[in-house]
């Protein structure tokens, strides 16, 4: 078991650069294994959802090496591997593993998938979209199993009832080796969506419209190696946005795609953030007078559901009453306690999370329920003042590339400490 330890108060200064995007690598990772011959991924964050994924792999028979965020995945060895349980329940993301071995193999066994609780999280579209497909879906014993009917999927009209990252990428990665045409509608419209239809078509594959709400996938037989540099994480850069307008005395955050953070950075102009935002990178200036204002996540290109929690730090420097409404996960609240617990004055009525600040945060000793809960915690105890201790920090491990060392670099006080279990 592994802890944090943050003494708070300090002015944090310099710069921070912006790691490959989890949620692209988790797609991507999979997405590899469809060619026959080797896929090079640059910008590959190291963090633990990286580490389980190539783990997975590497069972299948895959050979991997992975060094300076460089990914090679050499997938021509790889076996049709029945996988109901083990290392796949440990990420979110393993439920990509049933696209992709449908189009590898036709079939595929794969335990439902683990992850950040934020309520429930169904998978009921990513069924719909195989079995439109023409696979046959079951849920045995906790696992997926899949098999195509006839001896190939057959391209078909998907329309999403609810706007789904997930199950729009699992979809197009089954469909990239469907014969004929799959069209999906009301597709989501993430940055990350974007990234795995750019690797596919490198590959061979053919899909257009990725980044629109309807995307248009030709299947084809074969898809090869290519290289390919994955984006930036927009999470990760709005998390160091959020701490460096909260905590920051100038702080220069690097590798950013601007327009992947378009609401998210209209929200901090509405906070009365001072920012220099250039090509790749922005800069935060300390800021006063800082109101608070409502957010209500959407799909993108609306306020990410991911970026509530990170935010919610900042909201409790600001003067007033903040309302946050998450449309996405309405139960994404486990933070709220862990806050009040710090001296914050935040609360769950109903569907909403009130803040009212400024609130005065001290020390204390927290739990992390899920990764984005970790990162508000993190910005938390970097703000109070006294020691904050996080426990549960697994979460926060599985999806921010170097947070120690990337903070400490910034004048942060804050360790990782391994816990010695007791016999
Ligand atoms: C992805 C992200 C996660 C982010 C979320 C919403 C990854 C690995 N994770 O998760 O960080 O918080 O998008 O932006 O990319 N839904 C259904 N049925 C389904 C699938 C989803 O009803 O079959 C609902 C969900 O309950 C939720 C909404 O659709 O309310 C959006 O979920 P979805 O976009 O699928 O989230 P994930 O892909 O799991």
């Amino acid at each position: 078991m592994k802890k944090i330890v943050i003494n708070g108060g300090r002015s944090l200064t310099g710069e921070v650069t912006i790691s490959g995007a989890k949620n692209s690598a988790v797609a991507l990772i999979p997405a590899a294994i469809l060619a026959n011959s080797p896929v090079i991924l640059e910008g590959v964050p190291d963090i633990q959802d990286v580490h389980s994924l190539i783990e997975i792999l590497e069972i299948m028979g895959a050979k991997i090496t992975f060094s300076n965020n460089v990914l090679e995945i050499d997938p021509t060895e790889i076996v049709s591997v029945p996988m109901p349980n083990g290392k796949i329940n440990s990420l979110r993301a393993s439920y990509y593993f049933m696209g992709t071995l449908l189009g590898k193999f036709g079939e595929a066994v794969v335990g439902l998938p683990g992850g950040c609780y934020l309520g429930p999280r169904p998978i009921d579209l990513h069924v719909k979209g195989f079995e439109a497909l023409g696979v046959q879906v079951t849920n045995e014993h906790g696992a997926m199993y899949l098999r195509t009917e006839s001896d190939q999927m057959q391209g078909n009209r998907i329309f999403m009832d609810v706007v789904s990252v997930g199950a729009t990428i699992n979809i197009m990665l089954a469909a990239v080796k469907a014969k004929g045409q799959t069209i999906i509608e009301n597709a989501a419209r993430e940055p990350e969506i974007i990234d795995v239809a750019t690797l596919l078509n490198n590959m061979g594959a053919k899909v257009r419209g990725a980044g629109t709400d309807i995307i248009r996938i030709d299947g084809v037989e074969e898809l090869h190696g290519c290289r390919h540099f994955m984006i930036p994480d927009r999470i990760e850069a709005g998390t160091y946005l959020a701490l460096a307008a909260a905590a920051g005395n100038g702080i220069k955050v690097k590798n950013v795609i601007f327009e992947h953070l378009e609401s998210f950075i209209a929200k901090l102009q509405e906070i009365g953030v001072k920012m220099k935002i250039s090509e790749d990178e922005i800069e935060v200036y300390p800021s006063t007078d800082l109101k608070a204002v409502n957010v209500m996540t959407y799909p993108y290109p609306g306020f990410a559901t991911d970026l509530q929690q990170p935010l919610t730090p900042l909201l409790l420097m600001t003067s007033g009453t903040a309302e946050i409404i998450d449309t996405i996960y309405a139960k994404r609240v486990n933070h709220v306690p862990e806050l009040a617990r710090m001296g914050a004055d935040i609360s769950v009525e109903g569907n909403m999370i009130i803040v009212n600040g400024p609130s005065k945060l001290h020390g204390a000793e927290v739990v992390a329920s899920d990764l984005r809960a970790g990162a508000c915690l993190v910005i938390a105890g970097l703000l109070a003042e006294g020691t904050t201790t996080i426990y549960n920090v697994e979460y926060i491990l599985r999806g921010y590339d170097h947070i120690i060392e990337k903070l400490t670099a910034l004048g942060a006080s804050i360790e990782m400490i391994e816990e010695v279990e007791a016999e």
